[in-house]
């Protein structure tokens, strides 16, 4: 080889192999980027509806639950669209003659559904339940953010595979107690704000959420000393620990602990909800089966 080709077009080809590597990295950093961006995952932007309907209105206006309308979210995979009815129960009375409102009269007068666009859609090889992340204390903010203040549906996380095995690999940062998946505001167990919770333990195997009972105000407000003396202490058994004898109280059956930071309460969830272990939650079967 060295009689044809020269040192110089040995060095030649050594710097347009660099090259080439080069421009491959560039364009995979590339497709990578457009994989991400927005434009690909839908993040963030705003569908066409057919009505332009305002969850801000509805929720943060009107105060109505998210079950009202997305009645089995908390018992099957799908949380569910409303039926023109649900809108009727109001809008038969309210707003009657609003031209925004046209499709859905037009709707209840046909009995045909209105067809709304899907802002949320995972490809069909991937398995998600709404019904396991609910009742194992993640609420609806954690994944879709603050639904009540927005007048328009938009995706607020990406859904790709690895928003997915973020939280399957440390779901305890984003675990709540089960009473507060509706609570748009929730932002985790901290110094200023509290959770106590007590859990009666049922046979292992079996899910365990309904076995703990959490709350968000002092459960034993009596116990004022051991209160102060507990203030630094993450977690702190709350009850049957007062040793004043002068305690009015009576004996508490019920033990709280208290929780002043998320990563206990994360912990104590994570061990009385029974969820499985990061390795086994990100195991492809999970997601694909
Ligand atoms: C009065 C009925 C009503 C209430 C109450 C309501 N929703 Fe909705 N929701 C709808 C309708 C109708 C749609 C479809 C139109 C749209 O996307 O805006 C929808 C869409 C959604 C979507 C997107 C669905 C998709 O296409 O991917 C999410 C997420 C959602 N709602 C979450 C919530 C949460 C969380 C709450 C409670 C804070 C809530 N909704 C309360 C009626 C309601
Ligand atoms: C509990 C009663 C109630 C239900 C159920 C209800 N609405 Fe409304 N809606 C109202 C009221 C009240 C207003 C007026 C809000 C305002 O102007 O502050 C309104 C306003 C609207 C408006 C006008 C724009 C806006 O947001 O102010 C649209 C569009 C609308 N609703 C669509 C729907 C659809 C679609 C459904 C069914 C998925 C629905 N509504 C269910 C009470 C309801
Ligand atoms: C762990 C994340 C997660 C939580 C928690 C969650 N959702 Fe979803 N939600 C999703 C994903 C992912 C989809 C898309 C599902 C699909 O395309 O198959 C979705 C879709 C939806 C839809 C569209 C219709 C449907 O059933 O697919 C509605 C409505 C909705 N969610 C409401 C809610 C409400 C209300 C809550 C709280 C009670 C909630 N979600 C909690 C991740 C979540
Ligand atoms: C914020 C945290 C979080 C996010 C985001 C999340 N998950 Fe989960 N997921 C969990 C937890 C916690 C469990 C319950 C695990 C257990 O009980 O062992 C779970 C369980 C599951 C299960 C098991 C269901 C069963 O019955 O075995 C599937 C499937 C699943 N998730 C799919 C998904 C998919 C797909 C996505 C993304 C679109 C997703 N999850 C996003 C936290 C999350
Ligand atoms: C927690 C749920 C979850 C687990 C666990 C999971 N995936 Fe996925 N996977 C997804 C989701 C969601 C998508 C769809 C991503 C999208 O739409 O962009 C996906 C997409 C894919 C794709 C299509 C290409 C792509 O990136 O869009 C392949 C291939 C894949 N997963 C392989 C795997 C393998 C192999 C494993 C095990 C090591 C695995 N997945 C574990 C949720 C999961």
């Amino acid at each position: 080889m060295a009689q044809i080709f020269d040192r110089s077009s040995n060095a030649l080809a050594r710097a347009s192999l660099v090259l080439t590597g080069l421009i491959v990295i560039a364009l995979g950093v590339t497709l990578d980027q457009l994989q991400r961006s927005p434009w690909v995952t839908r993040q963030g932007q705003r569908a066409d509806q057919p009505v332009p309907f305002s969850h801000k209105h509805h929720v943060e206006g009107l105060g109505l639950q998210c079950q009202y309308c997305h009645v089995s979210v908390e018992k099957s995979s799908y949380a569910g669209i409303p039926p023109t009815r649900t809108c009727m129960n109001c809008h038969s009375q309210i707003w009657t003659n609003a031209n925004l409102l046209e499709p859905v009269r037009q709707s209840w007068a046909t009995g045909e559904s209105i067809v709304w666009t899907k802002v949320h859609d995972l490809p069909d090889f991937v398995y998600f339940s709404h019904e396991i992340h609910v009742n194992k204390g993640l609420g609806c903010s954690t994944c879709h953010g603050r639904v009540d203040e927005m007048p328009i549906m938009y995706e607020q996380n990406t859904l790709q595979m690895e928003w997915c095995l973020n939280c399957h690999r440390n779901p305890k940062v984003n675990l709540r107690p089960t009473s507060e998946i509706y609570n748009m505001a929730w932002k985790g167990a901290s110094e200023m704000t509290p959770v106590w919770c007590s859990a009666s333990d049922v046979k292992s195997g079996t899910p365990t959420a309904e076995s703990v009972n959490c709350t968000t105000t002092d459960p034993n407000p009596g116990a004022g000393s051991s209160e102060q003396a507990s203030l630094h202490l993450i977690p702190v058994v709350n009850a049957q620990t007062t040793d004043a004898p002068s305690s009015a109280q009576p004996a508490q059956t019920t033990s709280y602990t208290k929780f002043t930071s998320q990563e206990a309460l994360g912990d104590f969830l994570v061990q009385h909800y029974n969820i499985r272990s990061p390795r086994d939650l990100s195991s492809c079967e999970v997601c694909h089966r």
